[in-house]
This record gives structure tokens, sequence and C-alpha cells, in this order.
């Protein structure tokens, strides 16, 4: 039943997503209202950031400082920005930047925004939570647009990650990030081990064939 269904999706829905993204789209969500600008990853088709929100949602953000690393469409960081967390959104992807400046100014919201590869640009401070929705496809982006998918053929963008987040933390942050069982899991908590990093499953759920995985991080 899951195999047809994944056979359906990649081979019928997956290139009429594709031609629909060809444009910049209108997407609402929760209160929401977007621009999601043709490159930048799609909150509405691909379910780990809404299923990464609800997840969230059941934490207490107000006046917390809360990083969202690769923010894309700023979905997430737009949504707690509302309930009062003071959010810093940044992406690597500049398409994704200009989005987030549009969309900043139409939903009147106080997100601060950066140009980010990973923390390269990021002041140091501690931020209570962290979320991360990131690229887990072994293999090197051949553009900005890619690199919501491809993490580099070697997992760099996972080792740049777990060797950087430390200076970004105290003691009861908290970190979440969101994978699927289509990505090499055991690989990626090996490489947050190395950093002292260990993975602890919150949420488990099977969307559309894929199973959807939300895990807290924590130092070890
Ligand atoms: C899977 S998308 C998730 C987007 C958004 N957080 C969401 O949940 O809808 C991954 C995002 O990370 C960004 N990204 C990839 N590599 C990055 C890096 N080295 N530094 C900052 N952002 C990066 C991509 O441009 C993309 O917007």
């Amino acid at each position: 039943m899951y195999m047809v269904l994944k056979w359906f999706l990649t081979n019928v829905s997956g290139p009429i997503i594709i031609w629909y993204l060809k444009k910049d789209r209108k997407y609402s969500y929760r209160g929401i209202d977007l621009l999601i600008k043709k490159g930048v990853f799609h909150p509405g088709f691909f379910f780990s950031t809404k299923f990464l929100l609800n997840t969230i949602d059941k934490e207490n953000v107000s006046g917390l400082k809360l990083l969202e690393l690769g923010a894309g469409s700023g979905l997430i960081s737009f949504y707690f920005a509302k309930k009062g967390a003071l959010v810093l959104a940044t992406d690597i992807n500049q398409k994704a930047i200009e989005g987030l400046e549009f969309n900043k100014l139409n939903l009147n919201s106080n997100i601060q925004i950066l140009y980010s590869d990973l923390f390269s640009q990021i002041p140091k401070q501690a931020f209570d939570i962290i979320i991360v929705n990131p690229p887990f496809y072994p293999k090197n982006p051949k553009s900005q647009e890619e690199m919501a998918w491809f993490c580099g053929a070697e997992f760099e963008y996972f080792y740049q990650l777990f060797s950087q987040i430390c200076d970004y933390l105290h003691s009861n942050s908290k970190v979440f990030m969101s994978l699927s069982e289509d990505c090499n899991i055991e690989k990626i908590q090996a490489i947050a081990f190395e950093s002292n990093f260990k993975f602890s499953l919150l949420q488990k759920k099977r969307i559309l064939g894929e199973l959807n995985y939300i895990y807290q991080i924590f130092k070890s």
C-alpha cells in the first residue's frame, strides 16, 4: 500500500508539484499568509515543516529567543513570532531571504532575518530554542535551491552543524530537528554523537507513505 502511494507521489504528483513551483505562489497556514518564492522550500507540499511546527506548538515560546536555522519560507518563524517568541530566521538561499523580507513586511512581523551559512554570520549568543528542518540527502548541491535538499556528499552540513551549535546553547536550550525514513538517520546521529549530542524521539508520524520523525537533541 505505502509502496503504491510512494510510486504515485514520485511519478505522478511529483512532476505536477515541480511544474506548480516554477512560479512564486501564495500559501496560508494557521493564520500565516505567505508568498513562497520560486526556488524556496514549500511548506505546503513537503510535510516536515507543519509536523515540526505542530510538535513544537506544545512549548510556551513567549519571550524566548528562538533561532530557525534555514528558515526557508519562514512559516515556523512567523508562527512562533506571532506567539511571542523573539525570532531570528536565517538561510543560505538568497531567494529565501528575499521572501522572508517580503513576508515580514506583509505580516507586520518583528522577526530578525539574516543571510548565513549555518552559524557563520550569527553573532555568538545563547538561544532558548533552535529549530532545524535540515537538508538530508547525501549529495553535493549544485545551486542555492538544491541546498534545501542536499547536505553534501559526505554529510558536511551535519558535521558543520554539530561542531558549531554548542556555542549557541545554554544549559536549558531545546533543539528540535525533523528527519524522515528517507534519510540516513543512523549516520546523522553518529555525526551528532562525535560532538557529544544525542537524539531523543519526540514524535513519529506516517505522512503520505513516508515516516517522519521529530527529535529533540541533547548534549550528552
Ligand atoms: C528542508 S528546508 C526547510 C525550510 C524551513 N525551515 C521549513 O521547515 O519549511 C532546508 C532549508 O535550509 C536551508 N539551508 C541549507 N543549507 C543551509 C546552510 N548551510 N545554512 C543555512 N541554511 C541552509 C535551505 O536553503 C532551506 O531553506
